[in-house]
This record gives C-alpha cells, sequence and structure tokens, in this order.
C-alpha cells in the first residue's frame, strides 16, 4: 500500500507558524443583515423564496480601517419555523465553485428537504467566486494557450518552463483586471468572512457544510473561531499540511485507483456502453490518436465550444466526469462514442472572462516552487498508476505549473493544523477511493484534529453528500440536527 509514502512524507513536514496566520481578528461589525429578493445578483433571477442581503466587511481584514466591501448572501430559509435550530453553510470546492449559483438546484430536492425543515441555508460565496467579484482573465489569453502556449502534461523542459512562464502571464493579467481583491482570495480571508457573516446573522455557533476546497475554509475557521462552532462537516479532505508537490503525487495514486475502478466498472458492467470490451484500452487509444491529431466536434456551435478536441481535452474532461460516481454511465458513454468519432462529450467550453478561478485561488494557499529535477519523478510515478496514454490526469499536476509565476506570495501556505479546543468535535467525511483527496489525506487531517470523528464510505467518488440518498448523506444529517457525530470507526457503504 502506497500510503506509507504519504505518511512517511507529511510526517516530516514541519509546522510553519506565522503570526498573522494564528491570530484571530476581530470581525464584530455589529451590522444587521437587510434580506430583501434576489433581484439584484448577477446570474439571477432567483426562485422568490429566496433571500439575498449586503455583508460589509473591510478589505483587508489585518487593516480594518481599510476600504469596505460588500459581499452578497443567498439564503433559502428554513420550511419549518417551529423546528428551525440556524442557519447551514454551505461551501463548495473547486476552488471556484460557486455555492451561490448551485443553491437553485439543490432547493427542495429528495433528502436535503428533510435538512431545509431544520436550517435556512446560506451560500457565501468566497471572493473571486460566483456572486462575489468573480476574478476576471483574459478570454484571448486562456484560448490561445489551451491551443498550445502551455501543457497539462509537458514533456520535455522546454514546454515545462513554457507552460511555467505562461501561466505567470495569464496570473499578471488576472491582477490588472481584477483589482486589490486578487490579493484576499485565500482561505484565511474567506474564514474571516464567514465569522463576519456569522456574527451579523446574530445566532450561536456556525453549522458548516464544506466541501473539498470548501473544508480548507472550514479548517482555518476552526483554527481563527474553535469555540464558535455548533457543527461542522468537512467532506473530501484536501491535506493542506502537505506541500503540492506532494499532494499532487497523492492525488495521482487516489486518481490511478478510482480511474482503474471505474474502467474495470465499464467493462464489466452491462449498463456501461463499454460492457464487454477492454475499456481502458479504448480510451488509450482514444487519447493517442487525438493527442497526434484535434478531433473535430460534430455539429458544433463555435460560439460556446472548441471546434476539435485534444488529447489534453480529454483527459481534462474525463477527470472531471469521472469524480463522481453518479457520472459513471455518461462517461462510458462519451468514450464509447468518440471511439466512433462522436467527440462532443469530451468538447471543450470557450472561456469567458470569469470562467476559470479556481489558480486565482489556488496559488493563495499554496506555493510551487517544485523544480524540473522534481518533475519527472512525479510524471513517472504517475503512470505507473495508470494505463499507458492517460497518464492520471489530476487537477493539482496542473496546478503545480499553475502557481511557480504567480503574480503574487502565497498568503496561506500549507501548515499544519492548529485546530485545538472546539466547542463541538469535528466531522471528517471521505471515501476510500476517492480520486481527488485520497483517502491517507482524511486520515492525517483526522490526526491533526483534537476530538474530530472520521466517517469512512467505502466506495468511489468526490465528496459524499450529493447526491443525497445514502448512508453518508443520513449520517451527516442527524449530525446537523442532534449534534452527535456517529462513532468513531464508522464505515458506511452508500
Ligand atoms: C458593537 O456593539 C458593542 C456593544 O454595543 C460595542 O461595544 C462595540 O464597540 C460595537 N462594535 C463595533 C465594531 O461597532
Ligand atoms: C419579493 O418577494 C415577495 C414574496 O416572494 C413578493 O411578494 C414580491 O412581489 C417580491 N418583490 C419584488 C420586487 O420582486
Ligand atoms: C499589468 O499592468 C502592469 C502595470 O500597468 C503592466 O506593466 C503589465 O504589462 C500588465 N500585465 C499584463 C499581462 O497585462
Ligand atoms: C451496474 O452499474 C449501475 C450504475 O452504476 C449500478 O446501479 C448497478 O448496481 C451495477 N450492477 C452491478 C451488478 O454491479
Ligand atoms: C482545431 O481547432 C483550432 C481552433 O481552436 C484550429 O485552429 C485547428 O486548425 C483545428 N485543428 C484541426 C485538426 O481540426
Ligand atoms: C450558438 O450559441 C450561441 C450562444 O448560446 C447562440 O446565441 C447561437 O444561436 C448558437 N448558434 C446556433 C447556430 O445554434
Ligand atoms: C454525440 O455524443 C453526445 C454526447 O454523448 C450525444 O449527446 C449525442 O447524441 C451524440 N450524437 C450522435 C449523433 O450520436
Ligand atoms: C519548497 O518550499 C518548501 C517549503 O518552504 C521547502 O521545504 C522546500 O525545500 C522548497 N523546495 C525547493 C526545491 O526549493
Ligand atoms: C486547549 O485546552 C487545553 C486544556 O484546557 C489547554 O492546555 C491548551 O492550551 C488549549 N489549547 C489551545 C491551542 O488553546
Amino acid at each position: 500500500m502506497l500510503s506509507a509514502i504519504l505518511l512517511s512524507a507529511t510526517v516530516l513536514a514541519v509546522s510553519i507558524i506565522d503570526p498573522a496566520r494564528a491570530t484571530p481578528i476581530s470581525t464584530s461589525t455589529n451590522q444587521t443583515l437587510a434580506w430583501t429578493n434576489c433581484t439584484s445578483v448577477p446570474d439571477g433571477p432567483y426562485p422568490q423564496h429566496f433571500r439575498c442581503a449586503k455583508l460589509e466587511v473591510p478589505l483587508y481584514y489585518e487593516n480594518p480601517a481599510s476600504d469596505k466591501i460588500k459581499l452578497t448572501l443567498v439564503k433559502i430559509p428554513a420550511t419549518n419555523t417551529a423546528k428551525r435550530i440556524g442557519t447551514w453553510i454551505f461551501q463548495e470546492g473547486g476552488p471556484g465553485t460557486s455555492t451561490a449559483h448551485d443553491l437553485p438546484s439543490i432547493d427542495g430536492t429528495e433528502g436535503f428537504r428533510e435538512l431545509q425543515t431544520y436550517f435556512d441555508v446560506l451560500a457565501v460565496d468566497p471572493r473571486g467566486v460566483g456572486v462575489n467579484f468573480p476574478v476576471c482573465f483574459s478570454p484571448e489569453l486562456l484560448t490561445s494557450g489551451a491551443r498550445g502556449k502551455f501543457r497539462n502534461y509537458p514533456k520535455t523542459e522546454g514546454e515545462w518552463k513554457a507552460t511555467l512562464e505562461y501561466w505567470g502571464e495569464v496570473g499578471e493579467d488576472c491582477l490588472n483586471r481584477t483589482g486589490p481583491i486578487f490579493h484576499t482570495l485565500s482561505s484565511a480571508t474567506a474564514a474571516r468572512d464567514l465569522e463576519s457573516a456569522r456574527v451579523a446573522l446574530g445566532e450561536g455557533g456556525i453549522n458548516y457544510y464544506g466541501l473539498s476546497w470548501g473544508i480548507q475554509r472550514g479548517q482555518m475557521y476552526a483554527q481563527y473561531y474553535p469555540k464558535n462552532i455548533r457543527t461542522m462537516v468537512l467532506d473530501g479532505v484536501v491535506d493542506h499540511s502537505i506541500q503540492m508537490a506532494d499532494f499532487s503525487a497523492a492525488q495521482q495514486i487516489g486518481h490511478g485507483f478510482s480511474a482503474a475502478n471505474f474502467f474495470n466498472w465499464a467493462s464489466t458492467n452491462s449498463s456501461s456502453a463499454l460492457y464487454g470490451q477492454d475499456a481502458a484500452k479504448i480510451m488509450d487509444d482514444l487519447v493517442a490518436k487525438a493527442d497526434q491529431t484535434p478531433i473535430p466536434v460534430p455539429n458544433v456551435n463555435t460560439t460556446t465550444t472548441f471546434p476539435n478536441v485534444t488529447g489534453e481535452d480529454i483527459r481534462q474532461a474525463f477527470l472531471d466526469g469521472f469524480w463522481h460516481e453518479y457520472n459513471w454511465p455518461a462517461v462510458a458513454t462519451w468514450i464509447a462514442e468518440s471511439a466512433q468519432g462522436n467527440v462532443t462529450g469530451f468538447a471543450m467550453p470557450v472561456f469567458t472572462e470569469t470562467s476559470l478561478n479556481s489558480p486565482a485561488i489556488a496559488c493563495s494557499d499554496w506555493l510551487t516552487n517544485e523544480t524540473y529535477a522534481q518533475f519527472p519523478d512525479r510524471e513517472r510515478m504517475a503512470a505507473s498508476f495508470s494505463s499507458g496514454n492517460f497518464e492520471g490526469g489530476t487537477g493539482m499536476r496542473a496546478w503545480a505549473t499553475y502557481c511557480s509565476k504567480w503574480p503574487i506570495p502565497v498568503v496561506n501556505p500549507p501548515a499544519r493544523s492548529e485546530i485545538a479546543n472546539t466547542s463541538a468535535p469535528i466531522l471528517l467525511v471521505n471515501a476510500l477511493w476517492d480520486p481527488a483527496t485520497p483517502y491517507d489525506f482524511a486520515v492525517n487531517i483526522q490526526r491533526q484534529i483534537p476530538g474530530s470523528v472520521l466517517l469512512t464510505r467505502k466506495g468511489n467518488g468526490h465528496g459524499s453528500l450529493f447526491p443525497w440518498g445514502g448512508e453518508a448523506g443520513d449520517a451527516m444529517s442527524q449530525y446537523f440536527v442532534s449534534g452527535k457525530p456517529p462513532p468513531a470507526g464508522t464505515v458506511v457503504y452508500s
């Protein structure tokens, strides 16, 4: 089992205590939130029963006298006032996924409905994301990049260097377009914004559900405000205590296990479009072909979609698609259709100004100083965990090149968690074969947070709450309502 390698790397990590990070900064502003219809929110309209408010916060918490900015909060009021416990804050991952945008699609869905009787559901998009000052890129720069200026899978030192330079230029362009908010995108600032929201709500401790990158904001919150927690679930556990290169290597191993499970399922499950065939080989051949010559997308609308797909597009779309097990049938269909020449399933949407905010946030929370000498080792390891041309693509391997020449220094660098004496036990949740946040991350973070409990789901996929209905979702719901986590060591199967 390769977890031994990962754990020895993390055990050696030295805790770096940055005084600015360790000191809680007061967020008390005594403001009253004025809830109104969500008519003025970007990308509206929201359903009539949604409520929106503006929350005033300092641009820089380190300097409370700095300019004030107004964050938009989006809320679905609890459906049963008599049963209402408080506010449940939902933080999606990405980084860069907007919870505010996703709220309408989960409102009233089966499973979620019960939790909605007890809680107002609140989206606080972090700065740089969704309804809160989304960071801004040049679509032209991104388009030219995706077609040759950078490679997610560089093969030579020249390609590797060009990729680093390209992302440095993208970062500088984004800084110029976005303005001072660009300096405040880290999970540490996001945690302070959450506390400002909690204080303004005028309720008790926070009820927090963080998914993937959202768990980093939760962890920073728990570190700064350990006594202000009623319940907190961290689902799909990102390990911010290890360096980016180690993170990326671990992610590639998790990805390899999970992809093997997918290809096995795709070849042997009669509901799969690849049933009875060698799914991994079909994928390999497809990627090799697209690497050679991009494959044209049939009947394409070039206003919305790139006209052809490259091998990198296929690796990336596969990655985004198969992270969730409920998507496996669709991904098998994309591969089967692509093998027949219809690559629509893997076609890449064209870029807009705000379609790529992940690097701006990722590079505020992680530094990458990997040298080219270290890079091929990681590549070889990735290759050994995946079939031929597929190369175990992961999100983090791309970020390892995004952040190297980022225009601003990392604000909230990786460090061991300093969470202690929380007012409630934190519940960590992870699938055993999670391709994005391997199980070892959850084990490592559980050891770093005294009193926390790890719930294991023996299954595939990233995150265990959606789609609701499984045992893991039930256990989380019960914890949010009662405040009591499941017993340590609990394993669920759905
Ligand atoms: C908030 O109100 C309290 C009590 O009235 C007061 O002591 C405190 O200074 C106020 N804080 C701010 C930031 O206005
Ligand atoms: C705001 O919402 C309420 C209740 O849903 C509705 O009656 C009212 O017409 C809405 N106002 C506007 C300006 O949309
Ligand atoms: C960003 O702005 C600075 C200062 O105005 C300028 O020198 C630089 O060329 C700009 N960078 C990009 C990538 O547009
Ligand atoms: C086949 O896959 C479907 C969809 O993922 C799943 O519901 C079903 O349980 C699988 N069947 C077997 C025999 O594993
Ligand atoms: C692929 O699309 C690009 C535009 O994004 C175009 O320049 C190129 O010629 C196309 N290549 C093939 C082989 O169709
Ligand atoms: C292509 O997509 C754009 C944007 O959604 C739309 O306005 C346009 O009508 C579409 N063109 C065709 C030919 O469907
Ligand atoms: C091509 O693939 C897409 C995505 O899987 C699918 O929706 C579409 O129906 C396919 N087109 C044809 C002509 O089969
Ligand atoms: C990268 O940064 C980490 C943390 O500061 C440090 O331990 C490591 O030695 C650095 N690596 C290189 C190659 O500079
Ligand atoms: C946690 O509580 C213990 C016991 O009261 C105390 O010794 C310790 O200093 C506290 N740790 C922190 C980080 O506050």
